[in-house]
């Protein structure tokens, strides 16, 4: 089974991506962006707990996503492997993915990692906040933190891969289109 990170700033295109790449490699998308925000729809316990974090672009706690990953790692069985999009977000997730993996007889395949400039991550943000109503896209002061979050907890994650052999930088400036090619050459050629 292939198991790619998607990795990058918020706003550096994951989800974008990701929809495009679990197409075209038949991966299952687990985005735990998506599944919390389903959660708070749905009014469960869970989402009232997490909403104010998610609100003010602060991390949820690791045992909450890590206990979501892997509820869905083992109800998939038709898919040729997984695509994680904004997982792990902190060394602890890292860690307990690649043993929840290990458990399994699998591994991570690559980390396909986003880079974008600052002003452009905001634009973009910016840009979807003015017609989602995604609420953490609302507020410059928002978006700003969550940047800043990014980079304190989670970029850090990237030489963790890198010591591993596995971190794959992509330019993920320009159209959606010329991103995706780049990053399909990576996956091909992992
Ligand atoms: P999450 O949903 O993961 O949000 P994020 O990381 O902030 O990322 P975004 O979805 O905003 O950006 P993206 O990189 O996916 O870009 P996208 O393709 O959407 O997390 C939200 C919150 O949930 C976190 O703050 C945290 O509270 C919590 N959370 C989630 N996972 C967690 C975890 N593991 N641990 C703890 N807490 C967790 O694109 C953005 C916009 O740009 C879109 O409008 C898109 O159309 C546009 N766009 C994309 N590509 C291009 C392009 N090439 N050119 C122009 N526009 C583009």
């Amino acid at each position: 089974m292939l198991n790619f990170l998607i990795f990058g700033p918020p706003g550096s295109g994951k989800g974008t991506q990701s929809v495009h790449l679990a197409e075209k490699f038949n991966l299952l998308h687990l985005s735990t962006g998506d599944m919390l925000r389903a959660e708070i729809i749905s009014g469960s316990e869970l989402g009232k707990r997490v909403k104010g974090l998610m609100e003010k672009g602060e991390l949820v706690p690791d045992s909450v996503v890590i206990e979501m990953i892997a509820h869905k790692i083992d109800s998939e069985k038709m898919k040729s492997g997984f695509l994680y999009d904004g997982f792990p977000r902190t060394v602890e997730q890292a860690v307990a993915l690649e043993e929840m993996l290990g458990r399994r007889g699998m591994k991570i395949s690559a980390m396909l990692a986003l880079d974008v400039d600052h002003d452009e991550l905001v634009r973009r943000l910016m840009g979807r906040g003015a017609v989602s109503g995604r609420p953490d896209d609302q507020d410059i002061k928002v978006i700003e933190n969550r940047i800043e979050v990014y980079r304190s907890k989670t970029e850090p994650l990237a030489d963790h891969f890198r010591k591993r052999g596995i971190y794959r930088p992509v330019n993920g400036m320009g159209s959606v289109e010329d991103i995706f090619e780049r990053l399909c050459m990576v996956v091909e050629t992992n």
